[in-house]
Formats: C-alpha cells, sequence, structure tokens
C-alpha cells in the first residue's frame, strides 16, 4: 500500500467536520456561507438550508469571517458575542494555489459543562466590570438643581414645592413614579439644597448590581474577607456617602435577603463590612426611588414592610408626563435647547402639527422617551423646524388616530398601508427601543419585550437591527 491509499478518502471531510465538538463554518471568496457543521447549526437554532448561500454576517452574529477575505491574516482566540455569550473564535483564511478562495471559522467550547463554567466566569467578570463601569461616571458628585426640574403644571408643582420643602430633612425619602418621571433629577437636586450639598451623592442602582455584590459594594469588606478581596479592604457606598446622600435607586428590585441588612443600617445606623468584627456608624441621608408599586410588593410579600415604613418616612409621587400635559411644550423646548448645544445646532423649532402630536401622544416612558423622540427628531433634521416625518412611526400612528377623530376620511386613507407592514414597522420600532433601553443588551431587551431570547435573534435578524 502506498501512503496515498492512506490518505481521507474525499466524502469523509464533510462527516467530519460534522462530527467534531466545535462549531465550523466555511464560506467562499463572497463571503457566502458555504457549510455550517451540526454544532453550529444546533447552537444558532438554524439548519444547513437556511444557512447555506447566504452572506456569513445575516447568520453568524458579530462575525469577522468577511474581514478575513479582506486582510487575508488569521484571527485567533477573538472574542465574539454571540447570542448574548462571549466565546472564542478562531478564523483562518482559505488560500489555494496562493490566492484567497475563502475562509473557515471556529467557534470554541468543548464540552457543555466546560462552556457553562467558562461562560459563568467570563459573564460574571462583565458584569462586574460593566458595573464599574457605569458607576464610575457618575460617582460621588450631585449634577442637578431644583432649577433643572422643569414644569409648571400644579401636579408637578405639588411633587417639586413638597421636595424642596423637605430637602433640608434628615429623614428618608422614598421617590415614586414611572420610569423616566425625573426621579433621578429629584434626588439629586435635594442633596444639593440640603446642608450635605457639599458632601457626596453617592447613587447605587440596586436593579443593576449583580446580586452576589450588593452586600460589599452597600457595605464594604475587610482585607481577606474572602478570595480576591483587596488588600485593606474596600469601602461601602454607606461609607463612601459618609455626611452626605445615599441614593438608592430602583430599591423595589432590592432582593429580601438585602431589604433585611438594609433595614438594620437605617435603624441602628452602623454598618457591619463583610469579615468585619466591629460595626462603624455612619451619617447618611437617605434617598430611596422606584418605579414599582412598594405597597402592592409588600402585600405580596416580596418587600419588607418595616423597610417600606422605613424608607417611606416622606413620599413624594412624581405624576406621570401624560397628566401634565400643559407642560410637554416647556419641556421639549427645554430639550432641545440642550440637544442644540451638543449637537452644535441653532434655533430649532417644532412645527405646530409636531405640538399636536406631542400632547395628543400617552408617553408610557415619560421625559426620557420625550428626549429620545427630540433627540432622534434633531439627527434626522436638516432644517431647522422639526415636522411629523422627522417623529417615530409610533408617534404618527397616533396621528392615524387623530385623524379618524378629527379630519375626513380621504386623507385618513390616504395615510394607510398594508396592515402587515405597518405591524412589521411597529415591531421594528418596538425592538430598537427595547435595544435602547436596555442598553444594547439583547436579553434584557428580549425581557423588556417579553419574548423569548430566540424570537428576539430571529426578529433582530429580520428587521436587520
Ligand atoms: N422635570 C424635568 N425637566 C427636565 N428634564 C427632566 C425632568 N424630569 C426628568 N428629566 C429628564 O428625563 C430623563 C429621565 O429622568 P430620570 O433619569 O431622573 O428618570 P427616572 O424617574 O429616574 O427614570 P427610571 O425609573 O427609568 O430610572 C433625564 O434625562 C432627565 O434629565
Ligand atoms: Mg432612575
Amino acid at each position: 500500500m502506498t501512503l496515498k491509499d492512506w490518505n481521507i478518502p474525499h466524502g469523509w471531510f464533510e462527516e467530519i467536520i460534522n462530527s467534531i465538538g466545535e462549531c465550523v463554518v466555511i464560506i467562499d471568496r463572497e463571503g457566502m456561507v458555504r457549510h455550517l457543521n451540526n454544532a453550529y447549526c444546533k447552537f444558532l437554532e438554524t439548519t444547513k438550508e437556511e444557512a447555506v448561500g447566504k452572506p456569513v454576517q445575516n447568520v453568524i452574529e458579530n462575525t469577522r469571517m468577511h474581514m478575513v477575505l479582506k486582510t487575508g491574516q488569521a484571527e485567533l482566540s477573538a472574542i465574539q458575542s454571540i447570542k448574548g455569550n462571549e466565546m472564542v473564535a478562531n478564523r483562518y483564511p482559505i488560500y489555494l494555489d496562493g490566492e484567497i478562495a475563502g475562509a473557515v471559522g471556529t467557534v470554541k467550547f468543548r464540552n457543555r459543562q466546560e462552556w457553562v463554567e467558562y461562560a459563568r466566569k467570563i459573564q460574571s467578570l462583565l458584569e462586574e466590570l460593566n458595573y464599574y463601569k457605569t458607576t464610575l461616571e457618575g460617582a460621588l458628585e450631585s449634577k442637578y438643581s431644583f432649577e433643572d426640574l422643569i414644569g409648571q403644571s400644579k401636579p408637578f408643582l405639588e411633587a417639586k414645592q413638597l421636595a424642596e420643602r423637605v430637602a433640608g430633612s434628615q429623614s428618608s425619602v422614598l421617590l415614586l413614579g414611572e420610569s423616566g418621571t425625573g426621579k433621578e433629577l429629584f434626588a439629586h437636586a435635594m442633596h444639593q439644597r440640603s446642608s450635605r450639598g457639599p458632601f457626596p451623592f453617592v447613587r447605587v442602582n440596586c436593579a443593576s448590581i449583580p446580586e452576589h455584590l450588593l452586600e460589599s459594594e452597600l457595605f464594604g469588606y475587610e482585607e481577606g474577607a474572602f478570595t480576591g478581596a483587596k488588600r485593606g479592604g474596600k469601602k461601602g457606598k454607606f461609607q463612601l456617602a459618609h455626611r452626605g446622600t445615599i441614593f438608592l435607586d430602583e430599591i423595589g428590585d432590592m432582593p429580601l435577603a438585602m431589604q433585611n441588612k438594609l433595614l438594620r443600617v437605617l435603624q441602628e445606623k452602623e454598618i457591619e463590612r463583610v469579615g468585619g468584627q466591629a460595626p462603624i456608624p455612619i451619617d447618611v441621608r437617605v434617598i430611596a426611588a422606584t418605579h414599582r408599586n412598594l405597597e402592592k410588593m409588600v402585600q405580596e410579600g416580596t418587600f419588607r414592610q418595616d423597610l417600606y415604613y422605613r424608607l417611606n418616612v416622606i413620599k413624594i409621587d412624581i405624576p406621570p408626563l401624560r397628566e401634565r400635559k400643559d407642560d410637554i411644550v416647556r419641556i421639549a423646548q427645554f430639550l432641545l435647547k440642550k440637544l442644540e448645544r451638543n449637537f452644535n445646532r441653532h434655533g430649532i423649532q417644532l412645527s405646530e402639527e409636531v405640538v399636536k402630536r406631542l400632547q395628543y401622544h400617552n408617553w408610557p416612558g415619560n421625559i426620557r422617551e420625550l428626549e429620545n423622540v427630540l433627540e432622534r427628531a434633531v439627527n434626522v433634521l436638516d432644517q431647522a423646524e422639526i415636522h411629523v416625518t422627522h417623529l417615530p412611526l409610533y408617534l404618527r400612528d397616533d396621528e392615524k388616530q387623530m385623524m379618524h377623530s378629527n379630519e375626513s376620511k380621504e386623507e385618513a386613507t390616504s395615510t394607510l398601508q398594508p396592515l402587515k407592514e405597518t405591524i412589521m414597522a411597529a415591531e421594528k420600532e418596538a425592538i430598537m427601543q427595547a435595544l435602547k433601553a436596555a442598553e444594547g443588551n439583547k436579553l434584557a431587551a428580549a425581557r423588556l419585550l417579553d419574548i423569548s431570547k430566540t424570537s428576539f435573534y430571529d426578529k433582530c435578524k429580520l428587521y436587520n437591527v
């Protein structure tokens, strides 16, 4: 037998590629998928029939396979995010007769258990990193005062005046209001107005701190408290806020176990560091906020009643934007001035029609939603006046309802389009909104829309988001 007879028979190759555990993709010179092995199909929840013949970017999220065709260079051990997981990718160009003919890519994890362990490690590191990045940015200073709180309508002025009156008190404050109504702004303004103003304002987002970090974040830890603990230990947020204000944002998302510990701190006015011996006295004013219905949570047993009473010494209800429609234009103009500064533009106006639409809309996302709508409009604007066409589709849907109630049938019919198109446009808009609200995190966005991860990915693909 010659060596040639020992070569692998041609027909075996596909079978071999298919049977290995790593995910393998092969693309041709044009960047089209030629082959996707079983492991990859399973991971992406697709089939060969679906994938083959499509541009690789349409099949694999965040791929750089097409770049390898351009550079002719292999990319090794690159971190690639697929379906919310950080994966390790290798990408190699395929040369035939000295010419680039395509590329082969693999994504690694050798067995499910290994992958789960790896993912758990990396994911929690990334979570921590993300958390520190965002908290560092705005740490320890308050940025807004009462002058930044725009609004003249009665319910809003009542809330603002109450906040001004009690700003100087030492009692705990509970700010309640829907998402985007300005709870954080109120907290800043109250801190600045109080005698604690020159001292730190420390914000803690109880919803975004990974649960396993919450205790050490709030109360700090001693050197050697656990593996990985920093030398010299670490101060917690309560200590950092000494003599100032701690803003416990999204308090309704605090796990029950932590609620117990928080209650103790509020009662005793001292904290215990993780791994610490002696309690440390603290002088901190607490302002808490949530968009959740805490009373209902207390009834359901998901929020401690005694903590609720502790926090609820002064309760301030911030009205939603739809209950202060008189303020919409005033706030819009204030926000436009801010946008003009950021975009280096001048004299941006709202057309009469736009003013009507803004007043008609219900604003479930409140001022934050208004901000997004205006920012989007300024982005697509080339003259000085914002028209209805610069508004997102869902606001233009309001337009249709307005027309039905006000104007002639004829005009209404001219804005109609096939139902399927309207639904698709609405879906796409919802997906973009959810992504924005979740700051790009697809898993969280899917959760916001209450759809499965898979169907979220499918829709992103469909709408090219
Ligand atoms: N009265 C107001 N005048 C001007 N801008 C405001 C006002 N209220 C809120 N904003 C702006 O709206 C945005 C949302 O406000 P903020 O972050 O305080 O809302 P929130 O109630 O904390 O929302 P969430 O519950 O989603 O965290 C911010 O960019 C803020 O600057
Ligand atoms: Mg907030």
